[in-house]
């Protein structure tokens, strides 16, 4: 574990990657964000983060920029007010934008809607005004079990609006999650649908809630919108149709100005042990960041772009920005409710099309999804008006990366490859569109009043070409304030690490490359040790995915009695190849010894299994944990929170038949 992966030829070699794609002079002279900044932040971080609150509509402004003085629980424009639901709505139409479109909501069976920011702003009053009649008051905790429809939105501003804290859980998640994060914030309400569309049918949500809130006392009321129009159990005195309660309601009303640090939202995440910890986020702090970065990192202008955000409202993403971010900045947004291959595989360049998409933020498990639906999709629809592409949730291997450049972007349009987390709240390290010469595979470097470092062991800043642990080693606005009813676990998890340096430990492994800017390894967990030498999953997956028979590729650390950890990798085959035994046989020598050609001899996968799918979450991450089970040989562990809970059987059953 000590060795230094500054030394390892196996991670000098991922960065070999020396393509630079600089900014057009013609896309830097129209940009929000300039180099300046840079300079601008480090002379004075508080003063620079002040400026951009400032941009936020403030009740009372505040006296003190950052209170660190509880390390690790910040507070940020301590003893300023502000109502987050009037930033992202009334506000707009107090500018006289009232008729700009906020939200272009396109459904998956095709049906869409237009809701302008006035539209916005009365229904975020009338959903107000409803759940105040339910006698829910600030500080309540309001569960919200919904996908992608307008009402979502809705609700999450109305709660924003009353100081009520939502917490959304995604609608793909069972019953049990769902009762045990409603139960764990003692949650009043739940908000939720009869059903959703997936995949051209209706998939019921309500008998997930009657489960769960069987079981939760704490629930008083629990509001359906109709969607599905799937029938659905009903309890009397408890369960209330959306239209009943909100259609009749006033469109007038005021909101009142809440506490900087007033609880916005929970939202949980999984740990690498133990149940889900429920992040928490506040208003003005988190707001400020949102809008920040969502202006700076996607060069955002509220008058003409189009901007596309294709991640899940259930997720930190669809937080910031769907809602938070881009409302509280005006944009005008395409929401999509359903999913990218219905009911075609050019779904989305349809919907590019239609609305004149300017800017495109997804994450890179969809671009390599793109990749093997074919490069013929994107290229029968007009997809000149995209002008920003923006990526995130997981290291972009640089493959994907210049194919979401070339078929996407038409070599034109500069990729923000963002990372940042839950707990961050919103973006932290990413280049800057207009500024910074983009790297494929690297996020780059930390946003203007961010800072980060890449650690050792020790808690020492390792040096250009240098690896080891990112951390953040300075608070910023939009950071965690803590797990929700559990301080010691929010030191433990996040703290304790580099407690000794005050720095927070965000999980992931990262290195400099020689101009200093950081290459995101993937999760600490993920990266294997084989012989004493660290190698990241990401760096084996990538060379993997660079080979053109090669779709998709998933690569775990098993535990190895020589070597400590072999690699072992999954890999689905481009189609041709999969088919033919002989085939498949000779690709899995030439992609070991690809991999030996990329990365060096010591990242040589141990052994290649050809599977038809990889396991994932809804969320689109791979499960290594099942993966490992199966290079383990054990028995595969817990499948309930795949999107496809069948697929660890296909692949079971794929290797058996091969032996
Ligand atoms: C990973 C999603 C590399 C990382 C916003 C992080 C990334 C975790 C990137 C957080 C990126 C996210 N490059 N890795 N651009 N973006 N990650 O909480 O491991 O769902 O710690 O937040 O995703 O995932 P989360």
């Amino acid at each position: 574990m000590t060795e230094q992966s500054g030394q390892n030829p196996a991670l000098d070699n991922l960065l070999s990657e020396s393509r630079t794609f600089p900014p057009s002079a013609e896309f830097a002279a129209q940009a929000n964000a300039t180099a300046e900044m840079y300079t601008t932040a480090d002379a004075d971080r508080e003063a620079f983060w002040a400026t951009q609150a400032e941009q936020l509509h403030w009740e009372t402004s505040w006296s003190k920029v950052l209170d660190w003085s509880e390390a690790p629980f910040a507070k940020w424009f301590v003893g300023g007010k502000l109502n987050v639901a009037y930033n992202c709505a009334d506000r707009h139409v107090a500018a006289g934008n009232g008729d700009r479109v906020a939200i272009h909501w396109e459904g998956e069976p095709g049906d869409s809607r237009t809701i302008t920011y006035a539209d916005l702003q009365r229904e975020v009053s009338r959903t107000a005004n409803a759940f105040a009649s339910l006698g829910l008051t600030k500080g309540d905790r309001v569960a919200i079990y919904m996908q992608m429809i307008p009402e979502t939105v809705f609700t999450m501003l109305a709660c924003a609006r009353l100081g009520l804290t939502h917490s959304v859980v995604f609608a793909g998640f069972s019953s049990e999650a769902l009762r045990s994060r409603i139960d764990d914030a003692q949650a009043k309400a739940v908000i939720t649908v009869d059903g959703q569309f997936r995949r051209g049918k209706v998939a019921p949500l309500k008998p997930a809630v009657d489960e769960a809130v069987a079981q939760t006392p704490s629930v008083e009321k629990v509001v359906v919108v109709k969607r599905g129009e799937n029938d659905v159990a009903w309890t009397e005195g408890r369960d209330i149709w959306w239209h009943d309660l909100v259609d009749h309601q006033s469109d007038q009303h005021t909101a009142e100005a809440h506490d900087a640090e007033h609880p916005l939202y929970i939202l949980y995440t999984s740990g690498t042990t133990g149940k889900p910890k429920g992040i928490l986020h506040t208003s003005g702090g988190y707001l400020t960041q949102a809008a920040y970065t969502h202006r700076n990192v996607f060069d955002l202008k509220p008058e003409s772009d189009v901007y596309w955000c294709t991640a899940d409202i259930g997720w930190v993403t669809g937080h910031s920005y769907i809602v938070y971010g881009p409302l509280a900045n005006g944009a005008t947004q395409v929401i999509y409710e359903g999913t990218p291959n219905s009911p075609h595989e050019a779904r989305h360049w349809e919907i590019v099309q239609k609305y004149g998409v300017t800017i495109y933020y997804t994450a890179p498990t969809l671009i390599r999804t793109f990749m093997k639906w074919g490069d013929h999709l994107p290229a029968e629809y007009d997809l000149s008006s995209l002008r920003v592409l923006g990526s995130v949730g997981e290291p972009i291997n640089p493959e994907a990366w210049m194919w979401f450049r070339e078929h996407v972007g038409r070599n034109q349009a500069p990729i923000v490859d963002t990372w940042w987390q839950t707990e961050t709240g919103a973006i932290m390290i990413s280049p800057l569109p207009g500024v910074t010469a983009t790297k494929p595979g690297s996020a780059q470097r930390p946003l203007p009043g961010i800072s980060a470092k890449v650690v050792d062991d020790t808690g020492e800043q390792v040096g250009p070409g240098g690896g080891g642990y990112l951390v953040l080693d300075k608070p910023w606005p939009g950071m965690l304030r803590g797990i929700w009813g559990d301080p010691e676990r929010y030191r433990d998890t996040y703290w304790s690490r580099f407690g000794a340096q005050g720095y927070y430990f965000a999980g992931d492994g990262a290195k400099y490359d020689e101009d200093g800017d950081v290459w995101l390894l993937g999760r600490v967990d993920d990266v294997m040790n084989v012989s004493g030498h660290r190698i990241s999953t990401t760096e084996v997956e990538s060379a993997l995915v660079s080979h053109p028979t090669v779709a998709e590729a998933a690569v775990v650390g098993a535990t190895d009695p020589t070597t400590g950890q072999g690699i072992v990798a999954f890999v689905i085959l481009r189609g041709g190849v999969a088919e033919d035994e002989a085939k498949g046989t000779e690709a899995i020598t030439a992609l070991r010894n690809h991999v030996a050609t990329e990365i060096g001899p010591i990242a040589k996968p141990r052994q290649i299994m050809v599977v038809p799918e990889l396991p994932k979450t809804r969320s689109g991450k791979i499960m290594r944990r099942l993966l490992r089970d199966v290079a383990e040989n054990r028995q595969v562990g817990d499948v309930t929170t795949l999107a496809d809970s069948s697929v660890m059987d296909l692949i079971s059953s794929g290797l058996q038949s091969d032996k």
